[in-house]
């Protein structure tokens, strides 16, 4: 019988803090979040710290190193700052993205291309601290051949396109942008990178993606808060897990 690859899921937390930062208080609080889901079957936290601090604070990847036995991840732009409060908090992993002040949410791939000659010190800094390096990349090729030729162990590929595409009516433009990521997903592990992916991803959107036999992990945040209010972050993550581990078993369909 065929052996597939095991599909683990980081559960994005920044949405516990939006909520608490709405008050200025302390509740609802990130690290009993973190707990309560790693209860619930995640096999990993992420939390983005961003240069504004509209969610996530520094506290808090403290508090989250310091209480979660899971593997923290570390979402951050590529700066001297961040790179100094990794040294702090030593994270199991630190995924860089591009961070503009002005948007809603991390909005396309880093420009690992275009950067290279910035991102490579700093990836090697990184991991000299004992992080493993991911960088957060759109399913393009030349993008995924820069980030093989530095020390980052991993790509998150971004499937923010493909979620756009699930929300329209074209069944076309899905598969083309499903297309994108199964040949970026394939390309990146044929150079010897670990692969994930993430941004956008829903119970109706993840299996196709969860399917692809080289995607090792999935970051899954704002759906799952949202979907937290009418069914319970708990039971929420459980259901993420059953359909990410019914799509890899072949399941899905
Ligand atoms: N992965 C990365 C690198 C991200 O920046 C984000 C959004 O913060 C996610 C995954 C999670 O995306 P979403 O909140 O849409 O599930």
């Amino acid at each position: 019988m065929p052996t597939e690859t095991p599909i683990r899921l980081g559960v994005n937390i920044d949405h516990v803090a939006t909520l608490r930062n709405a008050r200025g208080g302390a509740h609802p609080d990130p690290v009993r979040a973190a707990a309560l889901v790693a209860s619930a079957g995640a096999d990993g936290i992420t939390a983005h710290l961003r240069e504004d601090r509209r969610h996530i604070r520094d506290d808090d990847m403290r508090a989250l190193k310091d209480a979660t036995h899971l593997p923290l991840n570390f979402e951050m732009a590529a700066t001297a700052e961040m790179h100094k409060i990794v040294s702090e908090v030593r994270p199991h992993a630190c995924c860089l993205v591009p961070e503009n002040r002005n948007e809603r949410t991390t909005e396309g791939g880093l420009d690992v291309c275009g950067q290279h000659n910035f991102l490579t010190p700093f990836i090697s800094e990184l991991s000299n601290l004992g992080a493993r390096v991911s960088l957060f990349v759109d399913p393009i090729d030349a993008q995924i051949e820069a980030a093989g030729s530095t020390d980052a162990k991993v790509v998150e590929i971004h499937t923010g396109a493909y979620h756009e595409a699930c929300l329209g009516s074209d069944p076309k433009k899905i598969i083309a942008e499903l297309d994108k990521i199964k040949a970026a997903a394939e390309y990146a592990d044929s150079l010897g990178l670990e692969v994930h992916a993430g941004h956008g991803l829903t119970f109706q959107n993840v299996q196709p993606v969860a399917a692809i036999p080289q995607i090792v992990e999935l970051n899954i945040g704002h759906f799952l808060m949202g979907e937290a209010l009418f069914m319970g972050l708990a039971a929420a993550v459980k259901e993420m897990k059953l359909l990410m581990e019914d799509a890899r078993s072949g399941g899905l369909y």
